[in-house]
This record gives structure tokens, C-alpha cells and sequence, in this order.
């Protein structure tokens, strides 16, 4: 057998790129476990007595740790839950260690320090960090990456108010002779962990390297061990980032924060439509969506670049959106909007660094495309919500009436919304029920 050391996913033959997640070089092959044969049991077990359900709901309603920061208490649903292990996962550079470095100055107290075990860096870095970021590093004790039984017991002895581990691909064992960062040993340390944490009622940070060669096991096959998983999106070399608890134990996982990356770490951002609409000129390709994350929404601008095609097939090419989905778009309106954009080259682009994945945000990048290629401005101040179907037709999108509203509140004008919509707004609504309707 063969598995994906990024997604975890299981082939019976090796191939140089993921079936499932589509990553390249990660699948590794893997000895088959061989399952014992079942024999009749010779002695009848004792058997357990069941409780209410209730009962034990009353006896543990387990009061939740604030992180100190109002935005990552929103995603976690009110706060670290004791005894849960949290996976904070994200690619390399994205800000994790600057995250929990100030988590863990709010959080520390002098009877319930911090632990604070690193493999990524030195005790003196670390310091510099928690200085760098004006955040108190009194009640914070550090440990090396010991092995992982040694760190269990480290844990279990300090009884810190909260361990973190940075990062899991650095944590090596006694027991288990495989290398840091391979998937039996990351899998084996995080279920001594969530043993742990159960036990002893301390929460657990767990960093995870998301990496793009795949040549370290990946968070992904960690997060169905795991109680939560906190997932820092954006792009590196932007500004900013979203916060999102992609799988969440203790509560919805709805909620994303925004936040910028600052000098003095990850910053909220309070209102993320003004921020990432402030530098747009109203010139032809750039348009306005409203993303609904959440109970969040906000408004993004997007971009589009139509171009001649110098040589061979027309590029299409997506920063921020979906590849395929534009290679659609572009399709859909050839067919159904009579444009030729078959010796066009297409750039979208989404300002910000924001990846956006919802289909409401079709017909804005519709728009752009055609507002790119005729060279014309749209109407300013306007909004774009629908999801384009393969006929041409525009297709309704949930919470349209909040998108609506962050629109109006943010100053907007008019909106372009799909059919079959109510709109109690005091936005001009135009409503579209074909890509033609844009023209
Ligand atoms: P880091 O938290 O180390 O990333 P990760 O642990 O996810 O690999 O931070 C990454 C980047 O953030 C680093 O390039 C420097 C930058 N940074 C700031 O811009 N401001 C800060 O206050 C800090 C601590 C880091
Ligand atoms: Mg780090």
C-alpha cells in the first residue's frame, strides 16, 4: 500500500502525484498491518455501567480558558476548552509561532504558567520573540524537544495552564525508531498528546507545519485526531490573514477573524471591508463582492487582466480564486455572453491575499473579465453577488440580505444580485438572470 503523507490518503500504486489531494512526490509506501485473527473470548469481560448522558453533562460543563484575544475567542467558539488539543495549522512563514507566542503572553499567570516547548527555535529567540511582540514572557517556561514520552511526563508533572509544542514535525520518541516528521511518529505523538490533554484536563497548542513538498507528514492526517483545528489562511507575503476553525469539537466552525500581520504580530482587523477596499481605483476589470464567512461579511475587491494571447493556448490564471472555476467562467461566456476569448489571456487576481472559494463570487469575476475586455468602467460603487450557472444563467446565494447590508453600510451603492431575491436594502438593485443581463 501507498499513502499520502500530505492528505493521508490510502492507493494500492504509486504515482508520482496524490489522486486525492493532488499534490505531487508525497505518496510513500507503507508495510501493510497485518490484523490478527479473532479468537472466541475464553472469559466474559465485567461489564460497565452506562450513565445518563444528562447527568454527566451537569457534572462537567467545562468553563473555557480565554485566550485574551477577542477575535481567536470568537473562531474557537468562546476560548480554549480544558483537556482540548488544538492543531494550529498553516504554512511555513504564515504567522503560527507569532499567534501563539502572544496567546501564550495573555494567557500566562504565575500559579499557571505556560509551557512552552520548542523545536523551531532557541530559548533566546523565543525570548526575542515574546519581547519583539510586547508580549509578558514571566510566567513562560521553556523545554527542548525532548522525546515525546519524556514531554508527556515534563506536562504531566508542571501542570502548566496550557502546553504548547512548536512544532509537532520536530518531535521525536523512545519508543518508536521512525524520524521526526514521518507520518507513524507525528500520528503516534499526537495521540499521546490527546491522551494527555483528556487526562489532565490541560490544554494543548499543537503547531503543524503545512509543507509543500509533502516530504513531512502533513497536519491534514492529524485532524481527525485532534479537538480542534485552527487553520491560518492567507498568503505569506501579504498582509493578511484569515483565522478559521475548520474542524471544531467545542463549537461552529463558521466563525473566521481577520487579521493583519504587523509589526507587533497578528493584529484583528475590526473592519475588514474598509481595509481591503481602501486602495481600489475604479478602473476597467475591478470589481466589488461580498464574501460571507460566517457570521462575517465583508466586501473584497477583484480583479481581472484580459490580454491578447501572444503564443500557443490562452492563458488562464488565478491568484486567490479557483483555476478550474475560471477556466468555466471564461468558458460560460464565450458561449452565453458572446465574447472571444479564445486568444484572450486571463489574470484574476483577489486583493489582498484573500483566497475566495465561494461561488457567490462568480458573477463579480464575470464582470471583471467583461469590464477587462470591453475596457469600460463599471457603474462605481457597486456590489456583485451570484454564482453563474453552466447555462448562463445567475443563480441565488445564501445570506444575500447580509451581504447586502455590509454593502449598504460600508457606502455602496448598487447592487447585481440574481433573481428571486428579496432585498429590503436602500441599495439600487439591478437583478440579473443571465450573464447576458451584464452586457
Ligand atoms: P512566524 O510566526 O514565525 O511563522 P510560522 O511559525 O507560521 O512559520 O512568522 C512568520 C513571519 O511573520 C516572519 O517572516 C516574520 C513576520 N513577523 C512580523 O511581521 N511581525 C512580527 O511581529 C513577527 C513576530 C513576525
Ligand atoms: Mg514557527
Amino acid at each position: 500500500m501507498h499513502h499520502c503523507t500530505y492528505c493521508d490518503a490510502q492507493s494500492a500504486k504509486w504515482s508520482g502525484r496524490c489522486d486525492q489531494c493532488g499534490k505531487w512526490g508525497t505518496l510513500i509506501e507503507q508495510e501493510e498491518t497485518v490484523v490478527p485473527a479473532l479468537k472466541p473470548l475464553k472469559n466474559k469481560a465485567a461489564a460497565p455501567t452506562s450513565a445518563r448522558l444528562f447527568d454527566l453533562e451537569q457534572t462537567r460543563r467545562p468553563e473555557r480558558l480565554s485566550t485574551g484575544d477577542p477575535e481567536v475567542d470568537r473562531v474557537l467558539g468562546g476560548g480554549l476548552v480544558p483537556g482540548s488539543l488544538t492543531l494550529i495549522s498553516g504554512e511555513p512563514g504564515i504567522g503560527k509561532s507569532t499567534l501563539v507566542t502572544s496567546l501564550a503572553g495573555n494567557i500566562s499567570q504565575k500559579d499557571k504558567p505556560v509551557l512552552y516547548i520548542s523545536g523551531e527555535e532557541s530559548a533566546h529567540q523565543l525570548a526575542q520573540r515574546f519581547s519583539r511582540l510586547a508580549a509578558s514572557l514571566e510566567h513562560i517556561n521553556f523545554l527542548e524537544p525532548y522525546p515525546i514520552e519524556s514531554l508527556i511526563s515534563a506536562i504531566e508533572k508542571e501542570k502548566p495552564g496550557l502546553a504548547i509544542i512548536d512544532s509537532v514535525q520536530t518531535l521525536n520518541s523512545l519508543e518508536m525508531d521512525s524520524p521526526a516528521g514521518s507520518p507513524n511518529l507525528v500520528r503516534y505523538a499526537t495521540s499521546l498528546l490527546l491522551d494527555l490533554a483528556k487526562r489532565t484536563d490541560i490544554p494543548i497548542l499543537l503547531i503543524g507545519q503545512v509543507t509543500k513538498d509533502g516530504s513531512v507528514a502533513g497536519p491534514k492526517m492529524l485532524e481527525h485526531l485532534v479537538d480542534v483545528v485552527l487553520s491560518i489562511e492567507g498568503d505569506p507575503q501579504h498582509l493578511y490573514r484569515l483565522l478559521r476553525a475548520s474542524k471544531n469539537r467545542f463549537g461552529s466552525t463558521d466563525e473566521v477573524g481577520v487579521f493583519a500581520m504587523t509589526q507587533n504580530g497578528l493584529q484583528a482587523v475590526a473592519n475588514p471591508s474598509a481595509r481591503f477596499l481602501e486602495e481600489r481605483v475604479n478602473v476597467p476589470g475591478s470589481v466589488i463582492t461580498a464574501l460571507a464567512e460566517g457570521s462575517r461579511v465583508f466586501l473584497v475587491e477583484i480583479q481581472a487582466l484580459v490580454e491578447k494571447t501572444a503564443y500557443g493556448n490562452p492563458i488562464r490564471r488565478a491568484s486567490g480564486f479557483d483555476q478550474n472555476r475560471l477556466q468555466m467562467l471564461s468558458a460560460i461566456l464565450s458561449k452565453h455572453a458572446g465574447l472571444k476569448l479564445g486568444e484572450r489571456d486571463i489574470y484574476i487576481n483577489v486583493i489582498g491575499g484573500l483566497t475566495v472559494k465561494e461561488p457567490a463570487a462568480d458573477l463579480a469575476v464575470c464582470a471583471a473579465i467583461l469590464s477587462a475586455e470591453k475596457g469600460v468602467i463599471g457603474q462605481a460603487a457597486t456590489v456583485l453577488v451570484g454564482e453563474v450557472g453552466l447555462g448562463g444563467e445567475i443563480r441565488s446565494v445564501p445570506y444575500l440580505e447580509r451581504r447586502l447590508t455590509e454593502a449598504q453600510r460600508f457606502g455602496l451603492e448598487h447592487a447585481i444580485v440574481p433573481k428571486h431575491q428579496k432585498t429590503p436594502t436602500k441599495l439600487e438593485v439591478k437583478i440579473v438572470k443571465t450573464i447576458k443581463d451584464l452586457l
